[in-house]
């Protein structure tokens, strides 16, 4: 039952162990933004490097909007799933549009509702925005609210529905930014995927899967999806490869590259070797081909996804030198 939650136990916890993200020392709903938006597919320690980087970069809204596409992309690089960055270039646009054009005249949004309506906020962001920077009592649902959430009631598959409902009932409303961390700092640290720490767990005592905490949820039985791809290296007589910006759609939508593509015309052209790239859900088999062009671009100067950069390294380009 929900209500056997010893709430203040797991803040109590909380207090004590959370770790120190840099975010964590504003109420800034900006900031807090940018990690929610950088954490939704990058592990803590390497989202807090991109974090950092983005941040001094862009310490508002407005500056974020005052810049481009690119050099968004281009801070970006190695982070993946570059749609997250254009998303947050278009967010920083409309924010700062005029309230007569659609915007927000340059104040972020403050209710989830509101959130809700930018590009590239569903409700997960717009829950944790909200609650963090506002203290507004809407609760998070996230994979790691999911999995404690599944242990304490002993589900395997629990619903989208019921999981929303357990968020909503076991919510402290009194500091709904706190409470809403405090789980899924939980689920991170202690109430983990496997090894679970639950002897050292603030809530065990109201956990009905303790005793096979692993049962818990149900792994999601999703087998990496092979992609072969082929690739065209072309290189100028100063050893700089023709670059093009991908279009919008895609894994590396907006990001620099060479020309990529399930079927291309490599006739004429040497056969280099093989790049393989895993993503969470995919499994990229990328063939390169090699060539000359008339003129290429300095592979510095534009942002390159880490699989472009493993196709470079793969002929020796400068660009990874
Ligand atoms: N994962 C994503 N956002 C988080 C947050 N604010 N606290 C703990 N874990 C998180």
């Amino acid at each position: 039952m929900v209500s056997a939650i010893d709430q203040a136990s797991l803040l109590g916890w909380y207090a004590q162990h959370q770790r120190d993200l840099p975010w964590r020392h504003t109420q800034d709903s900006w900031p807090i933004l940018l990690s929610e938006i950088l954490l939704q597919q990058t592990q803590v320690s390497r989202g807090t490097v991109f974090w950092q980087r983005l941040y001094k970069r862009y310490p508002t809204v407005q500056s974020m909007a005052d810049s481009t596409e690119e050099e968004v992309l281009f801070l970006w690089q190695g982070a993946g799933y570059y749609s997250r960055a254009r998303r947050l270039f278009q967010l920083s646009k409309v924010v700062c549009a005029g309230v007569s054009a659609g915007g927000f005249g340059g104040r972020m949004p403050t209710t989830a509702k509101e959130l809700q309506t930018l590009p590239g906020v569903g409700p997960y962001t717009a829950a944790a925005v909200a609650s963090i920077a506002h203290g507004e009592a809407v609760a998070c649902v996230d994979g790691n609210v999911r999995r404690v959430m599944a242990r304490q009631t002993a589900q395997a598959k629990p619903s989208d529905r019921s999981l929303q409902t357990w968020a909503d009932a076991s919510l402290w409303k009194v500091d709904a930014g706190n409470w809403n961390q405090a789980v899924m700092e939980l689920g991170a640290t202690v109430c983990t995927p496997r090894k679970p720490l639950c002897n050292r767990c603030a809530i065990r005592s109201s956990c009905t899967g303790i005793e096979s905490p692993e049962m818990y949820p149900a792994p999601k039985v999703r087998p990496k999806k092979r992609v072969d791809l082929m690739c065209i290296l072309l290189f100028d007589s100063n050893g700089f490869p023709h670059l093009e910006q991908r279009d919008t759609s895609g894994i590396l939508a907006g990001m620099w590259g060479p020309a990529m593509a399930q079927e291309l015309d490599v006739e004429s052209l040497d056969y280099l070797g093989e790049v393989h790239h895993v993503l969470s859900h995919r499994d990229l088999h990328v063939r390169v081909w090699i060539g000359q062009i008339g003129k290429g671009v300095d592979p510095t100067t534009v942002p390159l996804s880490s699989l472009d950069h493993k196709v470079l390294a793969l002929a020796g380009s400068s660009a990874n030198k």
